[in-house]
């Protein structure tokens, strides 16, 4: 059985990793893993049960039972929790800061690597897994490595306007000190930091128009394909 052709994407937040997966996704008919929503799903689950972020021994009972998927529904990838639709619930600030702590234990990352290989292995044509570490650890041999960037500020201001259409007041200055906070803890972990693989085609969408990299994409894509 062949396998299906896999896309890494890995970047900092706001880069904006989400919204180029989901077009490329729709693009190319292919699976989109969102590995960010796997780490927050451990996160609310360990807060829900009241449980602190580095308790290695209870978050690995957290992580036996563990059950993620995804639906994609027009604009929306929805994200289940064991059955529960906590697309929303776990995007909450509060459980951002929780995601990246729970995503620096390596119990976690190791325990998470195997559903993330099984869910992009289950894709019927491709798959386009979203992250931090795809390319360097959950498939170095992946047939796509796209490292997507952009300056700070430029992050910080899709954010804030991301945050600013759901209602929120949330000042500009506050989502950049947290985002240098995310950033700094996804670099400087010992395990898996946030880094790209030697063999990706890195992209800046500080100037970069997202449906341009979106193009770019699916051109690496075609051509991997055509090879
Ligand atoms: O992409 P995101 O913001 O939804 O990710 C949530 C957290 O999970 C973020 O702090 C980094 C972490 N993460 C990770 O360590 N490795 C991944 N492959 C994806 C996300």
């Amino acid at each position: 059985m062949t396998r299906p052709l896999i896309v890494a994407i890995d970047g900092p937040a706001g880069a904006g990793k989400s919204t180029v997966s989901k077009l490329l996704a729709r693009r190319l008919d292919f699976t989109l893993v969102d590995t960010g929503a796997i780490y927050r799903c451990v996160a609310l689950k360990a807060g829900r049960q009241g449980l602190a972020y580095d308790d290695d021994a209870r978050l690995e009972k957290v992580l036996d039972g563990l059950t993620v998927s995804f639906h994609v529904e027009g604009d929306v990838n929805h994200v289940f929790l064991e059955g529960e639709d906590v697309s929303e619930a776990i995007r909450t600030p509060e459980n951002s800061l929780a995601a990246s702590q729970v995503s620096s234990r390596p119990i976690v990352r190791a325990r998470l690597l195997d559903l993330q290989r099984r869910l992009a292995l289950a894709a019927k044509h491709g798959a386009i897994l979203e992250g931090r570490d795809i390319g360097t650890v959950v498939f170095p041999d992946a047939d796509v490595k796209v490292f997507l960037f952009a300056n700070p500020e430029i992050r910080a201001r899709r954010r804030f306007e991301e945050l600013f259409q759901k209602g929120s007041e949330k000042p500009i200055g506050q989502v950049l000190a947290e985002q240098n906070r995310r950033d700094r803890e996804d670099s400087e972990r010992e395990v898996a930091p946030l880094k790209a693989a030697p063999d990706a085609v890195q992209l800046d969408s500080t100037e970069l128009p997202l449906s341009e990299v979106v193009q770019r994409i699916e051109d690496l894509v075609l051509s991997r394909r055509r090879a």
